[in-house]
């Protein structure tokens, strides 16, 4: 709730000054959804619904026996700042009202050799968490999508 709030002021604010500023990354939901409904930000139960799945799905990362390692040597500080980030990044790319300010998906991967077995085992975990919260299947086969086209940035690099 806060981040839309947060968005909201700044986009206000924009208008008081008369120009957009840089930093607003993603137009309103309003804005941002399909003709034909909501986005898929706001259908999978908007920011508290987002930050609740990509809590669960991070620490089912971590603490996977295979996927653990990428995140081990990460500080508390390091850990809160990539999963704020990953919800940031995650509510822009569904068509919520966040700003992402971290690093290209690319950038963010090179040098892990993430490799297309950890890929299928996060996925795995992703469709465990969607099932957890109850995403109907039409949704989690968005978010699926949204994510799948990142693959290329991610494995091997
Ligand atoms: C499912 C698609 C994925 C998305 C959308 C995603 C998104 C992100 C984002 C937004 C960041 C933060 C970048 C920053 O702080 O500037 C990040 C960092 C990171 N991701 Fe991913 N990620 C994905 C898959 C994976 C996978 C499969 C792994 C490994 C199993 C992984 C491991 C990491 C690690 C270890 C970092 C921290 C890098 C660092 O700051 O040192 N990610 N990811």
């Amino acid at each position: 709730m806060k981040k839309h709030f947060i968005a909201e002021m700044l986009m206000a604010l924009a208008v008081i000054g008369g120009e957009v500023p840089y930093a607003v990354a993603a137009p309103p939901p309003q804005m941002n959804a399909p003709a034909s409904g909501q986005s898929l930000y706001m259908r999978l139960g908007g920011y508290d619904a987002l930050v609740a799945v990509t809590k669960d799905f991070i620490t089912r990362l971590a603490t996977d026996p295979q996927l653990g390692k990428f995140f081990t040597g990460l500080n508390d500080t390091s850990k809160a700042r990539v999963e704020d980030h990953v919800i940031d990044f995650l509510c822009v790319a569904t068509g919520g009202p966040c700003i992402y300010t971290g690093q290209d998906m690319k950038t963010a991967h090179t040098g892990l050799h993430i490799t297309e077995a950890d890929w299928n085992s996060s996925a795995a975990h992703l469709t465990e968490t969607l099932n957890k919260f109850k995403v109907p299947q039409k949704e989690q086969d968005e978010v699926m999508a949204a994510i799948g086209g990142l693959k290329g940035d991610i494995v091997g690099r």
